[in-house]
């Protein structure tokens, strides 16, 4: 096991006695996500992971119900936010990071490669000299292994690329974020065909998350709900995807998985909101500033994707 999950392992085994964070969850239907506040019991001290901002793409309007919702359940918890914690800059939503920064304060963090993210699209969008590729937009940019701490609770970044070259996973106590790497065992896995994606390192990334302990509890970005489930479900564990993971489970080899993944991806569409979000998260979920008349446009470039 590498240095990094063997400490998070250790971490995951302190947290069995000096206690667990609360895990709410809030799903938002329209783009299959799931946001977290994870938070202490001990200090009411919370982090916001992969929050939604609601995007009408037909009448180009935002709202803000989701992340209302967000900020009523931790004011009504009397909590205080330190972290807004991303995994990756989202294809399918837009985040409303910025937008519960400025309600409830915090650090804005996502991994360090999303300066690479940043580099690629900012060229596919001619986003000039208003944006600058270097990641100013976050507070913090997280690298394989750092620690930070939310009240008592221990916590870690765990650098899991393939879906992106930016995502990270993030061990919160004895709970992990697992980003766009694992969906649920009867759903599988995350696309890798997207700029800068790699189907073989989203297999090696899988690999690590699963030498976790079996008990280790799992909160997804995503569920889509597999065919034959009704209900939405965004929590799993360690062992079940070990066991039971259509795309992945143990025995599956890199190279099986690698051409499955790429023979899939090439049936898959481009996400409905593709553009509009990887624009607005490559910025950390600022919108483009407004043109001469106040207003704020959004770009379309064509046969770029
Ligand atoms: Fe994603």
């Amino acid at each position: 096991m590498d240095p990094v999950l063997t400490e998070a392992t250790a971490q995951i085994g302190r947290a069995k006695t000096a206690g667990s964070p609360v895990v709410h969850s809030f799903f938002d239907e329209p783009t299959n996500t799931a946001t977290y506040v994870v938070w202490d019991p001990a200090t009411r001290k919370a982090a916001i992971v992969d929050s939604v901002l609601d995007f009408d793409a037909a009448a180009g309007r935002t709202r803000t119900a989701s992340a209302d919702a967000v900020i009523a359940y931790v004011r009504g918890e009397g909590l205080t936010i330190d972290w807004l914690l991303e995994t990756h800059a989202h294809a399918d939503h837009l985040s409303a990071a910025p937008y519960l920064q400025q309600a409830l304060g915090g650090q804005l963090a996502i991994g360090r490669e999303i300066v690479r993210v940043q580099n690629v699209f900012e060229k596919i969008f001619n986003a000039g000299t208003e944006f600058e590729p270097d990641g100013s937009e976050f507070d913090r940019l997280f690298e394989d292994g750092d620690r930070f701490t939310i009240g008592n609770i221990e916590a870690m970044a765990l650098h899991v690329p393939g879906h992106t070259p930016a995502d990270i996973a993030y061990v919160i106590g004895d709970a992990v974020f697992t980003g766009d790497t694992l969906f649920m065992p009867d759903y599988g896995t995350a696309r890798a065909d997207f700029p800068g994606g790699d189907a073989r390192q989203l297999y090696r990334s899988i690999r690590r998350l699963m030498q976790l302990p079996d008990e280790t509890r799992l909160f997804l970005c995503h569920d889509y709900k597999a065919v034959g489930r009704d209900q939405y479900v965004w929590e799993t564990t360690v062992g079940a995807q070990r066991v039971g993971n259509v795309h992945v489970h143990e025995g599956v080899d890199e190279d099986d998985f690698v051409s499955m993944r790429t023979s899939r991806d090439a049936t898959l569409s481009m996400p409905k909101l593709i553009l509009p979000s990887i624009q607005v998260n490559m910025r950390g979920g600022h919108l483009p500033e407004p043109e001469a008349n106040g207003t704020r446009y959004l770009k379309i470039p064509l046969d770029a994707l």
